[in-house]
């Protein structure tokens, strides 16, 4: 509440230029080529954690300029967090990349997307695969209680080529440990039923690989000392570049999982992560 009274007063606000500008309320820079940033949340946005909304700012010629974006906070959350790349030349992320306390950023109400607690059929263990920003959506899905409702056993990997790039995930893993309304929620020890996977492609760190590498050799199972992937029991959400969610939905099928969607729930399912 303090920080959002200091900048609703913050003398820098403007008036709402658009319907649909919500006001940037933190940003916090983690690398050279990482952000993250949280805005308010228009009254009327009710979504399901896991899904994407559009934003973005108005372009040089005045029209807006939005790409989708997960949100990485959970459904019950007051406010919208978003998490980010920045690139240089990139159209949208390279202004996006200065926004600050009390600026305006445009967020189209119109919650989708496949990576849904709907789309899957019930299971006992569930799986997060990401790389990169794809943490996203599963930053949202782990402060989900529906997700420890729902499951006995969630594992959630992150690949990164270096080890900073860990970071904001690691410390959200942190934060869901010590977070008391989820305890209070979901009974203490909750979080007990995470399993963190990390690991590094480009930078040493104490696990190194691709996580398709370290699922087709078992690495990870031999890692976590947990059973291979097992269609009656897994469930796999998956949120990374093009090349990445091709090869572990290859994978995920080689254990027999089956791609599924809201409107046909299956084993998996799969979300481009925003790379631009
Ligand atoms: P690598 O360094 O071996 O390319 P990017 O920044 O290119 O999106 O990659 C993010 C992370 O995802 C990197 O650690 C990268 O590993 C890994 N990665 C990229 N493509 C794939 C893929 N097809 N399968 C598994 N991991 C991938």
């Amino acid at each position: 509440m303090t920080e959002m009274k200091s900048v609703t007063d913050a003398p820098t606000t403007k008036a709402p230029v658009l319907p649909d500008a919500q006001i940037v309320t933190e940003v916090k820079h983690w690398t050279d080529s990482l952000f993250s940033f949280k805005v308010s949340r228009p009254a009327s946005l009710r979504f399901r954690s896991g899904e994407f909304v559009m934003i973005g700012l108005l372009g040089d010629n005045g029209k807006p300029l939005l790409r989708a974006y997960s949100i990485a906070s959970p459904s019950w959350d007051e406010e919208l967090e978003f998490y980010s790349i920045k690139v240089q030349d990139g159209p949208l992320t390279s202004k996006l990349q200065h926004i600050k306390a009390g600026d305006q950023i445009i967020l189209r109400p119109k919650p989708v997307g496949t990576l849904v607690h709907d789309a899957l059929l019930p299971g006992k263990r569930l799986w997060f695969f990401a790389t990169g920003t794809g943490f996203a959506p599963f930053a949202s899905l782990l402060r989900e209680p529906q997700t420890y409702e729902d499951y006995d056993e969630v594992v959630i990997t992150h690949t990164c080529r270096e080890v900073g790039e860990l970071e904001y995930g690691r410390q959200l893993i942190e934060s869901i440990k010590h977070d008391e309304m989820l305890a209070e929620l979901m009974g203490e020890g909750f979080a007990d039923k995470i399993r963190y996977y990390p690991t590094t492609t480009r930078e040493e760190s104490p696990k190194m690989g691709r996580i398709t590498d370290l699922l087709s050799d078992g690495s990870v199972f031999k890692d976590l000392g947990i059973d291979p992937i097992n269609p009656d029991t897994d469930r796999g959400m998956v949120c990374g570049s093009l090349a990445f969610n091709k090869d572990i939905k290859e994978i995920l099928e080689g254990f027999g999982l089956e791609e599924g969607a809201n409107s046909d729930p299956k084993q998996f399912v799969i979300e481009k992560a925003f790379v631009g």
